[in-house]
């Protein structure tokens, strides 16, 4: 489907967001054929710049990050709908003349009085942009003209702020007008978890506590925080990922089947699965957290968190958090999810493993089934994405010897269709008025009240322990595996 008339405006165009995703993917989409012609593209921020300017640093960000190829065409019309609004967010003038640009837009442009407003700046900016966006009357619309707002995370720091923010956002936006950004949901690996799921009738028989031994979220990554101490410290991992994006890829792994997709609908289910959600005690066991040293990284030497630009010597922000869950229902009793995530770990890979119970009888000689593991369903989120089903299989010429093998499904292969980038995606359905894959604010309230203990409990703990970058965590993180003789994954 293609956007409607429209205009997106960004604020906080100057930063790495929107330089890196946003307005590539304003490009990709327009390359695309998915936006109308009449649509206008408005950033906002206190830079001294003029439409020149801003058009030149959109053009670069398209040239260094879009993932489709430049078509001057497609530029020209695309850049005729740029404009740019210099002020601060305290600035009533600037707000005054953004309300004129837009007006202008709406007859020039044709973009007809609908406006998506996009806060890519930090929360305690909210307050501020919100109520100017009310004072110049841009945040109401009507039946024929439709406003919204789109909210990049952190939405709080723990369930109290959430609330907080969220009466801020709703003092100005209704619910059904707020898109909140969790960009995982826009991937396609992870949409395919429903098509996986309540497309087939292979997997669903097997998708319960009968088969399955415990599920492995993981999202690791190479990288560090260097150039990031102003987001992440104070921050870290499980506030950064954990709270949204893997809470997310679990409700969709343990959610029921919806009645429908219809947003509604699969919301009902999602807010379900979290709302039975609960830690696995006791947290000291069952939770662990790591601050990177230096290390190597391939072959690359790397300085730890504490030498990377504007981290203090002695923080205690964790980057790494590895957590231990349970969901209350028929389906899940009694089977853990473990939820880690890193930044400078062994390489970045993101994947959800269903580990299956073992078989309960093997009726071969013991010897011949030593390098047989669990059976083991992997979701692979990125990269390489795919899907891996793990089980064991004879080995060649040998008398009954069964090892591990792979059946591997890979999106390379099988479709010649290129994935869309996350953000391509959520940007078109805020413009098409889509909410099915933006979390409404009860699902980001419960996914507080189930980190919120962790953090009291690590933050009553003191320091994380360290681990060397280009490791697998803390050897904490083991040991809250193999007490329950399980162990993570090498993915
Ligand atoms: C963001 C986090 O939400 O996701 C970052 O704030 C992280 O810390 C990023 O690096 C990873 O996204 P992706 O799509 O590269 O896995």
């Amino acid at each position: 489907r293609i956007a409607g008339p429209c205009s997106l405006i960004i604020f906080g165009v100057t930063g790495d967001l929107a330089r890196k995703k946003l307005m590539p993917a304003v490009y990709d989409l327009a390359n695309r054929g998915l936006l109308p012609p009449s649509f206008a593209l408005v950033g906002f921020a206190r830079r001294d710049w003029d439409h020149e300017d801003f058009a030149k640093i959109v053009h670069d960000a398209v040239r260094d990050h879009a993932r489709t190829g430049f078509r001057e065409e497609v530029w020209e019309r695309l850049s005729e709908g740029f404009r740019f609004v210099q002020g601060a967010f305290d600035d009533d003038d600037a707000f005054d003349r953004l309300k004129d640009t837009l007006a202008r837009l709406d007859t020039e442009r044709g973009t007809d009085g609908n406006h998506a407003f996009y806060l890519s700046i930090p929360p305690k900016a909210f307050p501020t942009v919100l109520e100017q966006l009310h004072r110049v009357g841009l945040a109401a619309g009507d039946d024929e003209h439709w406003r919204r707002v789109v909210i990049e995370k952190p939405f709080g720091h723990d369930l109290q702020s959430a609330k907080e923010l969220n009466a801020i956002v709703n003092r100005v936006f209704p619910e059904s007008s707020v898109f909140r950004i969790d960009h995982y949901l826009g991937k396609e690996t992870v949409q395919n978890i429903l098509a996986l799921r309540f497309a087939n009738q292979l997997f669903d028989p097997l998708w319960s506590s009968h088969y399955i031994d415990h599920v492995q979220i993981t999202m690791a990554e190479d990288i560090g925080l260097g150039g990031r101490a102003g987001y992440y410290d104070g921050i870290g991992a499980a506030r950064d990922v954990i709270q949204n994006h893997l809470l997310q890829l679990m409700a969709l792994v343990a959610m029921e089947e919806p009645i429908s997709f219809e947003p509604k609908q699969l919301q009902a289910e999602k807010i379900k699965v979290l709302a039975a959600t609960r830690n696995i005690e006791p947290l000291a066991e069952n939770s662990a957290r790591g601050q990177y040293g230096p290390g190597w990284q391939g072959s690359d030497k790397v300085p730890g968190l504490i030498d990377e630009d504007g981290f203090a010597a002695d923080s205690i922000t964790e980057t790494y958090a590895a957590i231990a869950l349970e969901v209350d229902s028929r389906r899940w009793a009694g089977v853990p999810f473990y939820l880690r995530t890193g930044k400078r770990l062994g390489r970045r890979v993101t994947e959800i493993a269903l580990v299956f119970k073992r078989a309960p009888h093997l009726p071969f000689d013991k010897t011949m089934t030593e390098e047989l593991s669990q059976n083991a369903l992997v979701i692979r989120v990125q990269p390489d994405e795919g899907i891996t089903l793990r089980f064991g299989s004879k080995v060649p010429a040998s008398s009954m010897e069964v090892r591990d093998v792979n059946m591997d499904f890979s999106y390379g292969t099988a479709f010649t269709e290129a994935s869309p980038e996350a953000y391509e995606r959520l940007i078109l359905d805020v413009l098409l008025g889509e909410p099915s894959l933006f979390p409404v604010n009860e699902e980001v309230e419960l996914s507080w009240q189930i980190l919120d203990p962790v953090l009291d409990h690590w933050a009553a703990d003191g320091k994380p322990d360290t681990y060397e970058s280009g490791t697998w965590g803390p050897a904490s993180a083991e040991e809250m595996m193999t007490r329950t003789g399980r162990s993570w994954r090498r993915p």
